[in-house]
């Protein structure tokens, strides 16, 4: 039976929604946490719809036979692809999904001009419809270029989010963003960065020094944390306790070493 004190379900295709359960930590201290990383199947950007659907299907199966009392998609590839399958799937459940952070981004406050907004993401989430919806709602607001970043999961799920290969392919595939030195502009100015992939919260530093100048970072993972305590307060789902809660966290790979190092590092 579900209660308030069941257990909130966490699930992405591998170690980016830890990036999301720092902040649910954060903004639900008193919870209890089961996270699921599906790091053996992980990339989804690079998988077709139909797979996406059938891995978060499993992964939603594995939370909610451990009791879970809501489910979070922390992952923008699943939402897009599978979320509505879900909801459908199981009406019953509490179901919180990810959106790449369009709308803050586009309405950030500038001196009168739009800003230009770079929405880097996984290539499934970048073709999928829920994203061009999502923009077509702000499209008068703000410039947008969409970057499909596929390799950047591939190092943070390698452990390697420090190394000089990830840095060789951020100077790469933002080479039109960069300002090299004070001398050289870059073909565009950005103002704002979307990281509209779980795992991308992990190389905003990296990101930061690639461009050159400053910018201003959108995740999803404070709005999800929100929005998940508004849900369960609606339901009278929150835990009442003094003691704090705990975090279990499950590999498909068999391995949380990396979730354990991920989940200490600090919110910037
Ligand atoms: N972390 C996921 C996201 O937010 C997906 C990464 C992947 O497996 O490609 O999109």
């Amino acid at each position: 039976m579900i209660t308030e004190n069941s257990p909130i379900g966490v699930f992405d295709s591998g170690v980016g929604g830890i990036s999301v359960l720092r902040a649910l930590r954060e903004t639900l201290p008193k919870e209890n946490f089961l996270f699921f990383g599906d790091s053996q199947n992980a990339p989804y950007g690079e998988k077709s719809p139909a797979q996406i659907r059938e891995l978060a299907d499993h992964s939603l199966r594995f939370l909610r036979e451990r009791g879970a009392k809501a489910v979070i998609i922390a992952c923008n590839t699943a939402t897009s692809a599978a979320a509505d399958y879900l909801r459908k799937k199981y009406p019953e459940m509490i179901l919180i999904g990810m959106e790449p952070a369009i709308k803050p981004a586009a309405l950030a406050i500038r001196n009168g001009a739009k800003p230009c907004v770079l929405v880097m993401a996984t290539p499934a989430t970048i073709r999928g419809e829920r994203l061009h919806h999502l923009l077509s709602r702000y499209h008068e607001d703000a410039d947008y270029r969409l970057l499909p970043a596929p390799k950047i999961v591939r190092f943070v799920e390698a452990g390697q989010e420090q190394s000089d290969a990830l840095r060789d392919y951020l100077r790469d595939i933002l080479s039109p963003y960069r300002s090299i030195d004070d001398t050289t502009p870059p073909a565009l100015k950005l103002d704002s960065i979307v990281l509209g992939c779980t795992h991308f919260p992990f190389i905003r530093q990296q990101l930061r020094e690639c461009i050159g100048y400053p910018v201003a970072f959108f995740d999803g993972a404070r709005g999800t944390a929100r929005e998940t305590l508004h849900r369960l307060a609606e339901r009278k789902l929150l835990r009442e306790t003094a003691a704090p809660g705990s975090i279990a966290l499950f590999s498909s790979s068999g391995s949380t070493a990396l979730m354990e190092r991920l989940l200490q590092l600090p919110i910037e």
